[in-house]
């Protein structure tokens, strides 16, 4: 089973610093989940990604059932095995990649019923079927089936209906992990529904909190679809001041510095999100300056490397924003270089938070970091 340690807290806000050891070693919190869609981060190896001192990241079981699916992943002995990542994996359960690719699916009490991308039968995602996938690929953490809808919808009854439908989901995800024999080693976490509205968000707290004794950590869901910054917040503080102290929480879908930083002060002790790897491919390095964006032309004659502080393999060898000007719409390796920079500048983000709370000057460096990262908007 995990072990959460919480090791320092911060005095003026609900930032804290705590470890969690989990069957593949220990992750500092807070942390930053870089995500692997396929299995491997897209542009990086899991020994790249290891040696850029990632020791948690993200797979998507939706992606690993349909390739290589679970019958391949069964006999490499899991998706640890299969990539060759020896480090904590998280999984997701499958529910929210599905409605959010695709509109065909519907969502019933029995599972999220869609249409097989490979032969277009009508397939069932069961909330034991997702637990069952998951145990397969073998991640330390895996998430409940919750039924997501998205945090713009105007339909209350609908946003409820979900609301209470994770709940139901959530026990039936329980029982079934309860009794795989795998709790041993893999650990559950609840995700907690309930959309833009507070009340709807509390009595889906009360009723997962009630189930803390069966679950490792909480999952703050059902955000990051285009809502307003200050909803958002509003929201992750609502949901982080009543999760029980003593289990990680986890903001789902996160990944622009700010909000990582807003949502760390808020008690949030992990995210993760496509962003600073995707971002990477479209030319974009992340900075303490703000986003770069190498493919503008005054980056054509620039011979500096993207930050020349960061301990990056990119920085450090000083490739030159030229170079990646020049190259990143034409060579991969652009690409890969621009990935690796990025996935320490969070990893970097977050350090720098948590080293900050264990000196207790964490509302400095978040000013610092503030100003610093908005002050070419003038
Ligand atoms: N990823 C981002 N948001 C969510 C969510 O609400 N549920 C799940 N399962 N995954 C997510
Ligand atoms: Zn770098």
């Amino acid at each position: 089973m995990a072990k959460f340690e919480v090791l320092a807290k911060c005095h003026t806000t609900r930032a804290r610093v705590s470890r969690l050891t989990l069957s593949h070693g220990i992750t500092p919190l807070p942390t930053f989940m870089p995500v692997a869609t396929q299995a491997a981060i897209k542009g990086l190896t899991a020994q790249q990604m290891e040696s850029l001192g990632v020791t948690l990241i993200l797979n998507n079981t939706y992606h690993l059932n349909l390739r290589p699916g679970v019958q391949i992943l069964g006999e490499a002995g899991g998706a640890h095995k299969f990539q060759g990542w020896h480090k904590n994996l998280l999984t997701d359960s499958g529910g929210f990649q599905l409605v959010s690719l695709s509109k065909f699916t519907k969502i019933t009490e029995q599972g999220a019923l869609f249409e097989s991308p490979f032969t277009g039968e009508p397939t069932m995602l069961t909330p034991e079927e997702s637990m069952s996938i998951q145990h397969a690929i073998g991640g330390d953490i895996i998430m409940q089936l919750d039924d997501v809808v998205s945090s713009m919808t105007p339909d209350r009854a609908r946003v409820e209906e979900a609301m209470e439908r994770s709940v139901r989901w959530l026990d039936r995800c329980i029982t079934y992990h309860n009794n795989s024999g795998k709790q041993t080693t893999q650990n559950l976490f609840a995700i907690v529904q309930g959309g833009l509205d507070s009340e709807l968000r509390d009595r889906c707290l009360t009723q997962m909190i009630e189930r803390k004794n069966d679950v490792a950590g909480f999952a703050i869901g059902g955000l990051s679809g285009g809502e307003e910054k200050d909803v958002f917040w509003r929201i992750v503080k609502q949901c982080a001041e009543r999760l029980p102290d003593d289990r990680p929480r986890y903001c789902m879908g996160i990944g622009f510095a700010e909000d990582l930083l807003v949502c760390v002060a808020l008690g949030v002790d992990m995210a993760d999100c496509v962003f600073p790897t995707r971002t990477a491919r479209f030319g974009v390095a992340l900075t303490h300056r703000g986003p770069v964006n190498l493919r503008l032309a005054k980056y054509a004659y620039d011979f500096e490397p993207i930050d020349p502080d960061c301990p990056c393999p990119t920085c450090s060898a000083g490739t030159s924003r030229a170079m990646l000007y020049h190259v990143i719409t034409r060579e991969t390796a652009a690409a890969h270089a621009v990935t690796m920079h990025n996935i320490v500048f969070q990893a970097r983000v977050m350090g720098g938070a948590r080293d900050a709370i264990l000196n207790g000057t964490f509302p400095d460096y978040l000013r610092t970091f503030f100003a610093n990262y908005f002050a070419d908007f003038g």
